[in-house]
């Protein structure tokens, strides 16, 4: 019920994004953490990288986007959740964030679940969409975690989409944010 009131503000908020500054990488860290810790992960279980630039690194400052916090957390919980959610036969999720671009930061969850078949990948992030004929009666959902995610991500003048080599095969799903520039 939540999460539908919650879909229904990030779609339908006309407001312009927030531009508050949100340290990105802190908090896919916390996501993680929050992910292990509801799921009972061992770290193992759900690895995490980050890749920042030497630049940032000297400099200091993180890996910075102009936005809402609680909906980035929403997002970004929501791609970890789905990741274990959708690997029945045993959780091996990556985590990787990129900030080697100055311009964007690239957020990959990949899993090596149930997968997605091709001509489902674009469709995942419509309301209310869920993958039928799967033998994952057990995993229940509302079809909106995506559609939520793909809403956000805009919202922040990011995007996400989804890669798979198909049934069995795991899945990909990619988050990239502007990053915030830099103030001298
Ligand atoms: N990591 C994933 N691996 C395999 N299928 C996925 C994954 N993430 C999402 N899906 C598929 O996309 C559909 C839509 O996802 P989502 O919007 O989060 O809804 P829900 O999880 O509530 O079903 C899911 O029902 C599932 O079939
Ligand atoms: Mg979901």
């Amino acid at each position: 019920m939540e999460q539908v009131l919650k879909a229904g503000e990030a779609a339908q908020k006309k407001s312009p994004p927030p531009r508050v500054p949100v340290e990105f990488n802190s908090l896919v860290r916390e996501c993680i953490e929050l992910a292990r810790v509801r799921h009972h992960l061992q770290a193992a279980n759900l690895e995490y990288r980050e890749s920042l630039s030497s630049s940032s690194l000297q400099n200091g400052d993180g890996a910075c986007v102009l936005g809402d916090a609680e909906e980035l957390r929403t997002a970004v919980s929501n791609l970890l959740d789905n990741a274990v959610k959708y690997s029945p036969d045993g959780v091996h999720i990556s985590v990787e964030l990129d900030a080697q671009d100055g311009k964007r930061l690239v957020l990959r969850v990949r899993d090596q679940g149930v997968g997605i078949p091709e001509h489902e990948l674009k469709r995942i992030f419509r309301r209310f969409y869920r993958v039928t004929q799967r033998s994952l009666s057990q995993a229940k959902g509302t079809g909106l975690g995506l559609f939520i995610v793909r809403s956000i991500a805009r919202k922040h003048g990011g995007r996400v989409f989804a890669q798979s080599e198909g049934a069995g095969k795991g899945t990909t799903v990619t988050l990239e944010l502007p990053r915030k520039v830099r103030v001298a």
